[in-house]
């Protein structure tokens, strides 16, 4: 997936520079050729001879090496790369990022270079929290440069919270997920354009009275990866969304709803539409009793709810009749018999494709960056490698885009 890619590895000063190692392997066996900076506080977690015996290369250090810059330059070095790959980027290297220091070697390639910048934060959780790396962070963001991670957990200085550097197998897909979004980014290569999608995300909400409701974990990463993915192969694209934290991808257009009956009245209304991917994680019932005045505590027993089942939204835009999407994709989010109930219920909603997800707690699924999914068409089971959830998102709309390829419509819808 990364043959021929060159990636400038710039290896901070943090506890997790020896997780830098495995990444240059693993970007090496996805084809990539890796050249690396090692900060000298990344050298006092690990040697400059380890990292030069996995890139292959000269392991570069010394902003002002007679040799080093008689042979390479620090601009040559910086401009050299497809990709400017900052791991681990710590405190102090985001805030020089942010603030366009050029202190060192590592610094002044960043600021020199023209290629795109990704880093991997890792550090100590209130490090992480603090006012002044959240405000590099939004720096950074404003700049164009792409963040990974961190992730919540336990983190080596015996903390638990964020500030944990993503496994480097998310780096990996986060790094193949971004070539190949360049790879689509060209207005030539808009395989979808012309066809409208519409995709549901997160969570519904159900009220119980005006302070309450009833919801679930979903976050919507996985739903606004695929409707962000969509847009960008062409597709004009709708994301009706229960309530989430994500800012809505660029070039979609958003319905923001709150209940399972609000998400189906907005699907309803935005048909016509060529493909409808159903990702959100719909309540199964509302409240029929639900309160206009908050429910108080009365000394007596606890309110009884009366719950009534939800409508099927997957099932209804199955059933639109001359207003049926010509693609439906719904998916299964299960703990058990995963690939057995998924295939059940594409049959049993009518819909084309499913995608179906273990969101058993263990595998962290439900709410985190990753996702392992199953894609079920009529009669073929697809096994997909776990990956970011922006890089399914990818891997899916481009599965979309080869499904109305005209080269693909002659041939039995899958
Ligand atoms: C044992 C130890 C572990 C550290 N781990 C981290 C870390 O995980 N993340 C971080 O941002 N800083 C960490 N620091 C602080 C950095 O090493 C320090 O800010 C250094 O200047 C960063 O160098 P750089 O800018 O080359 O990355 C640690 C320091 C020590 C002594």
């Amino acid at each position: 997936m990364l043959t021929d890619k060159r990636i400038l590895m710039i290896i901070g000063g943090g506890i997790a520079a020896y997780k830098s190692l495995e990444l240059i392997r693993r970007l090496q066996d996805e084809g990539a050729s890796v050249r690396a900076i090692l900060t000298e506080g990344g050298s006092k977690f690990i040697t400059p001879l380890s990292v030069s015996s996995l890139t292959g290369d000269k392991c570069y250090m010394d902003l002002f090496s007679l040799t080093d810059e008689a042979e390479m330059g620090h601009i040559r070095l910086s401009r050299e790369a497809d990709l400017v790959l900052v791991v681990p980027a710590t405190a102090d290297l985001m805030a020089s990022m942010a603030h366009g220091h050029a202190r060192d070697l590592a610094t002044t390639a960043l600021l020199a270079t023209d290629k795109p910048v990704m880093f991997c934060p890792s550090m100590n959780v209130e490090m992480w929290q603090h006012p002044a790396t959240q405000r590099n962070v939004a720096i950074l963001a404003g700049d164009g440069i792409t963040q990974i991670g961190p992730e919540a957990g336990d983190l080596a200085c015996g903390e638990v919270g964020s500030g944990r550097l993503s496994e480097v197998p998310a780096i990996v897909d986060a790094v193949t997920a971004f070539f190949l979004n360049q790879a689509a980014e060209p207005t030539t290569d808009k395989p979808l354009s012309g066809r409208h999608a519409l995709v549901t995300a997160g969570p519904t909400w159900e009220a119980i009275d005006p302070v309450r409701y009833i919801a679930n974990h979903s976050s919507g990463r996985q739903g606004y990866a695929i409707a962000g993915a969509l847009a960008q192969l062409g597709a004009r694209t709708t994301l009706v969304s229960g309530p989430t934290n994500m800012s809505p991808p660029a070039g979609v257009k958003i319905i923001n709803i709150q209940s399972a009956r609000e998400m189906q009245a907005a699907c309803q209304e935005s048909l016509p539409a060529d493909i409808a991917v159903c990702v959100a994680a719909v309540a199964d019932w509302y409240v029929a009793n639900e309160t206009t005045s908050k429910v108080k505590k009365n000394g007596g027993p606890p309110p009884t709810l009366e719950l009534v089942e939800n409508p099927d939204i997957l099932a209804g835009l199955c059933k639109s009749g001359d207003m049926r999407p010509e693609l439906v994709v719904g998916f299964a989010a299960e703990t058990d018999h995963v690939v057995e109930y998924a295939t059940a219920k594409r049959r049993r909603k009518g819909c084309d494709w499913i995608v179906a997800n273990d969101v058993s707690p263990a595998t962290g699924i439900m709410g985190g960056a990753n996702n392992t999914v199953h894609l079920i068409s009529d009669g073929a089971v697809e096994d997909w490698p776990e990956g970011t959830k922006e890089a399914i998102g990818l891997q899916l709309a481009q599965r979309i885009a080869q499904h109305f390829a005209p080269e693909a419509k002659g041939e039995a819808k899958s």
